[in-house]
C-alpha cells in the first residue's frame, strides 16, 4: 500500500475529525479542541495520506521540550496492521532530533493498543484511576535511546 506521511494543516480539519470518529467511536473531542491541536504551537498532527488523498492512520501528539505525549493514534480499521502506525510514529520521533521520552495514556481494555505499544518499546508506568468512562488506563513511557523504533 502507498502513502506518505505528512503533518497536516487546519484545512484537512473536517476529514480528520470524520476519521478520528471511525477510529474511536466513543471518544467524541469538541470541534474547539480539534481546533487548538491545529492552531496551538505546540501540538504535532501527523497522518498518513494515500494516494487519492485519503486518511489511513494519524497520530496527534503534544510535544514540550524533550518529551511528547500522544493524545490520539489511531489507523482505519481495514489498514490495521500494515505498519501504518509504527510509521506514523518514527516520522514524529525523527522530525524532533532531541526527543527523549514519549509518553501515552491507553485504557486498560485496550489490549490491541497495549500489544501495539509493548511492541513498541512502552512500558507501564503507572495505572491512571477514571481515565475515561470510568475506566482505568495505564500511563505507558518510552525512552527514546535511538531513532529506530
Ligand atoms: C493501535 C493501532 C494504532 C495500531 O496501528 P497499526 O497500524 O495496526 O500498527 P502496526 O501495523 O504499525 O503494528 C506494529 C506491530 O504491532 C502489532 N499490532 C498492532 N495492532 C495489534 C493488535 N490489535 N493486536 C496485536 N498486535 C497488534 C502488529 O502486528 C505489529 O507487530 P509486528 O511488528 O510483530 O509485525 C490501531 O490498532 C488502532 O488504530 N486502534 C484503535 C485506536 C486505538 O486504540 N489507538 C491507541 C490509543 S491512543
Amino acid at each position: 500500500m502507498k502513502f506518505i506521511i505528512n503533518r497536516l494543516s487546519i484545512k484537512e480539519l473536517v476529514d480528520l475529525k470524520r476519521f478520528h470518529v471511525k477510529c474511536f467511536c466513543s471518544y467524541i473531542i469538541s470541534d474547539i479542541s480539534f481546533v487548538n491541536y491545529f492552531t496551538m504551537p505546540q501540538y504535532i498532527v501527523m497522518a498518513a495520506i494515500d494516494v487519492r488523498g485519503v486518511i489511513l492512520g494519524y497520530a496527534i501528539c503534544s510535544a514540550l521540550f524533550d518529551e511528547i505525549d500522544i493524545i490520539f493514534l489511531g489507523v482505519a480499521l481495514e489498514n490495521r496492521c500494515c505498519g501504518i502506525a509504527s510509521q506514523i510514529l518514527n516520522k514524529i520521533v525523527n522530525s524532533m532530533p532531541a526527543l527523549k521520552r514519549i509518553y501515552l495514556e491507553v485504557d486498560i481494555n485496550n489490549i490491541g493498543a497495549m500489544t501495539f505499544y509493548r511492541k513498541k518499546g512502552f512500558e507501564i508506568i503507572r495505572i491512571r484511576k477514571m481515565y475515561a468512562n470510568g475506566r482505568d488506563a495505564y500511563e505507558m513511557m518510552k525512552k527514546i535511546y535511538d531513532i529506530d523504533l
